[in-house]
């Protein structure tokens, strides 16, 4: 699993990115932490960082990019990693492209943690983390239960020194406008999700795990020999985009990868972006056109994961008895397939 976790300073990329760490057991690869760290250990890459980093400024691409490739090329992001406040900029995001395409590791998900800038101060300005372990919490939203001591091991909690107001203040400006653009860039290339960032960690881990699962199937990638072995869906001729609601927005793990047409690839997105908070209820609203219908039937015909063979043969008189359904009238196949093929409510990931 290769991804970035992108959003403005105290989103909660670090907070998700902790989780998913211990989840998927792929390293957070977070630029803001080795910068931290080459501060505190006074090389001169952390003595030339750390200017930038107090005043709230990026710092130089030729420094970040040397980290990023030389933590790249460990052992351990071999099966994956998370990135996080990694790429800032277009020309980072490019060279991150370039890099991983040069080891035939594409990046397969940007994903976005959207939360309003009034709760990012506060956030920002309350964060505490411990010297010892790195836990965070935060004095308005996540408060240690002895004041200044970490929960899990009793360190001492610091604020960092970016986490003052003026500071804070540039960081959003500069993500505004030197990272937000990467919202275009990964979304022209099909890969940018969005999850709301507000509300409970653990609510909003689960939407993230949700995408995640939805766009490049951990199971298969992470552990093959867990890989379903019946193809899940027939073969479909290529059809043009889905309209939004239809499915347009869950991607295949192939379609994580392969690039439509640039057109195509755009109409796909708009459509994906547009799609209404509520996936169920959008898919509900949609009047699916044809080749929307025959894949949400058969999706629904699909046998799932480590199903018998038994289970398997079961999938055509199912498919058949579908069909059957679903052949009087057009009004009938939709009032069917909208009743058959809405999805089970996953916890309403809210891709945009
Ligand atoms: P970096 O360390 O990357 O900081 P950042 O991007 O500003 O992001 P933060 O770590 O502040 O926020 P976060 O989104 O991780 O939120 P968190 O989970 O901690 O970068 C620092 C500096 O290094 C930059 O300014 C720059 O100078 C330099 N730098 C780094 N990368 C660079 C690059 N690629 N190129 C150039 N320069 C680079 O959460 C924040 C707080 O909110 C915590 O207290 C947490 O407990 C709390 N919280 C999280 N989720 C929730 C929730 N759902 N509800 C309530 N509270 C929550």
């Amino acid at each position: 699993m290769r991804i970035v976790l992108l959003g403005a300073p105290g989103s909660g990329k670090g907070t998700q990115s902790k989780l998913l760490v211990e989840k998927y057991k792929i390293p957070q690869i977070s630029t803001g932490d080795l910068l931290r760290a080459a501060v505190a250990a006074g090389t001169e890459l952390g003595r030339r960082a750390k200017a930038a980093m107090d005043a709230g400024q990026l710092v130089t691409d030729d420094i970040v990019l040397g980290m990023i490739q030389d933590r790249l090329s460990r052992p351990d992001a071999k099966n994956g990693f998370i990135l996080d406040g990694f790429p800032r900029n277009n020309p980072q995001a490019q060279a991150l492209d370039s890099l991983l395409a040069r080891i035939g590791q594409p990046l397969q998900l940007a994903l976005l943690v959207d939360v309003n800038t009034e709760i990012l101060i506060k956030r920002l300005t309350g964060r505490r983390t411990c010297v010892q372990c790195g836990q965070m919490y935060n004095v308005y939203f996540q408060a240690s239960r002895v004041a200044g001591r970490c929960d899990k091991c009793g360190g001492e909690l610091q604020q960092r020194s970016d986490d003052n107001e003026q500071t804070i203040r540039k960081r959003l400006d500069v993500y505004e406008h030197q990272t937000a653009p990467l919202i275009t860039y990964y979304r022209s290339q099909n890969k940018l999700r969005t999850v709301p960032g507000e509300g409970d960690v653990e609510e909003i881990f689960k939407k993230v795990v949700g995408i995640i699962e939805d766009h490049i199937h951990p199971l298969s990638s992470l552990r093959p020999a867990l890989a379903p072995t019946a193809p899940a869906k027939p073969k479909i001729p290529a059809k043009p985009p889905m309209p939004a609601g239809a499915g347009a927005d869950r991607l295949s793990p192939k379609s994580a990868v392969v690039q439509k047409p640039a057109g195509e690839r755009e109409a796909a997105v708009a459509a994906s972006v547009k799609v209404a908070p509520q996936k169920t209820a959008a898919k509900k609203k949609a009047a699916p056109k044809k080749g929307a219908v025959k894949k949400a039937v058969n999706k629904k015909a699909a046998p799932k994961k480590g199903a018998s063979p038994k289970a398997s043969a079961k999938k055509a008189t199912a498919k058949k008895a579908v069909s059957k359904k679903a052949a009087p009238k057009k009004g009938a196949v939709k009032k069917a397939v909208n009743k058959k093929a809405a999805p089970k409510k996953k916890g309403g990931a809210g891709l945009r």
